[in-house]
């Protein structure tokens, strides 16, 4: 049966490499709504080449102009406009499948809904479960949808697990240890003295990914790790402590389990995120994902190593935030969020990032996290507290 596909973010990163696995597949899949920010060039040839039910983007203006143009076209997609559009996208576009692909906190309110309808929930917006954790995984729960994580690592993991993770206790699996791996980003090796003048055109230069500006500044301070880190809490259910992080370069193993018996199982591959997108989308069956093969005798070596948290200290307090759970996390992410758009801004120096977290979650109280009303309200509390910090920078 062909599987009605909705994508949040269509324009962004994910969103284009998912349209990429489906371009490949029409047959399998059909996209029934697409939403962007504010790319409405990049939205409207979307719609053109793909005929979603609807089309979501953030300023009437914009939807304005984007109906105009696709109605010149002959085309009837609906398009609205705001955040409570992208809650319909999912709702009322007939989709039995949600890309989650926005970046940031953006994304957190129609993925939840998402969850709650009960769809396949294809999980790329990693701050969305780093903030409402709880709540999320009984959402889908109490939904009966499938949840399937899209971020290479926890993607890499669900493979290494026996099918339905979700439904047994990962000790009853035999699972010891889960290990997230990381290339450790463009600075893994600059000596820590020149860090202070990283550009944000530096630290979007990922060696190995090409990805959206924010998570690639959280990839560079590691901020990324320590946010997958909690999404691996919540979705694998293992106890902090089992879960470790190990910084491998070449980013062909894409993260570890190890079993009580011995046995480490990895997932590698060409670190190409349609590979991911391509196994959420056709699971439990396997589709082309127009990567190319990987070639084990051409890699020189793999190497894995313990990380340096004096050069990230973004993941120490991201381990600490998830120690602490409750609210911290939507802290530690709200705060981050805000710090990275002014470091890509040139509103704030690199080294800034970590020391404006750390006085965010310093400054607000953890609680706990038991409705979207409180995640929301610590939220905007963050980020007030997070751009007054930088102010007086
Ligand atoms: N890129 C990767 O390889 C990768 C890997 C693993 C996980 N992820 C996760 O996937 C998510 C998306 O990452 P990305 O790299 O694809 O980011 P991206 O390239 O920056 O794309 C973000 C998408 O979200 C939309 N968006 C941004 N703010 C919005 C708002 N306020 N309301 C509605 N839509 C909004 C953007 O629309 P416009 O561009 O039209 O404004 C765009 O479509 C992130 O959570 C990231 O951590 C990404």
């Amino acid at each position: 049966m062909t599987k009605q596909v909705a994508i949040l973010g269509s324009t962004g990163s994910i969103g284009v490499n998912t349209l990429d696995v489906i371009r490949a597949h029409p047959d399998r899949f059909k996209v029934v709504a697409l939403t962007a920010g504010k790319q409405v060039e990049r939205l409207a040839e979307q719609c053109i080449e793909f005929q979603p039910e609807i089309a979501v983007v953030t300023e009437v203006q914009d939807a304005a102009r984007l109906e105009k143009f696709l109605l010149a076209k002959g085309l009837r997609t609906k398009v609205l406009y705001g955040p409570q559009a992208l809650v319909t996208a999912v709702t009322e576009s007939g989709c039995d499948t949600v890309m989650a692909a926005i970046v940031g906190a953006a994304g957190l309110v129609p993925t939840l809904a998402a969850a709650q309808a009960g769809k396949r929930v294809l999980l790329a917006n990693k701050e969305a479960l780093v903030m409402s954790g709880n709540l999320f995984m009984q959402a889908m729960q109490r939904g009966g949808g499938e949840l399937l994580p899209i971020d290479s690592e926890h993607n890499a993991i669900f493979q290494c697990l026996p099918n339905g993770f979700a439904k047994v206790p990962q000790s009853s699996l035999g699972v010891e240890e889960l290990w997230l791996t990381a290339s450790g980003g463009p600075f893994r090796d600059t000596p820590l003295e020149q860090l202070a003048g990283i550009t944000p055109a530096q630290a979007c230069a990922h060696p190995n990914w090409v990805m959206g500006k924010k998570i690639s500044v959280d990839s560079a301070t590691m901020m990324n790790k320590g946010l997958e880190v909690i999404e691996a809490f919540w979705l694998f259910g293992l106890p902090l402590e089992k879960i470790k992080v190990l910084i491998h370069p070449q980013s062909v193993v894409h993260s570890m389990v190890r079993y009580r018996d011995g046995s480490v199982l990895a997932q590698m591959g060409q670190p190409d995120m349609r590979t991911p997108i391509a196994y959420g989308l056709s699971w439990p069956e396997r589709v082309d994902a127009g990567v190319a093969p990987l070639n084990l005798a051409q890699l020189a070596a793999l190497s894995f190593a313990e990380p340096d948290l004096a050069r990230f200290p973004c993941l120490s307090l991201a381990f600490a935030a998830a120690k602490a759970g409750g609210t911290s996390p939507a802290i530690l992410n709200a705060a981050n969020e805000i710090a990275v758009a002014a470091f890509l801004d040139e509103g704030l120096p690199y080294l800034q990032i970590a020391k404006v977290v750390e006085q965010v979650l310093n400054a607000i109280p953890s609680s706990n996290a038991d409705s979207l009303e409180t995640i929301l309200s610590v939220d905007a509390q963050a980020r007030k507290l997070a751009q007054d910090f930088i102010c007086k920078h």
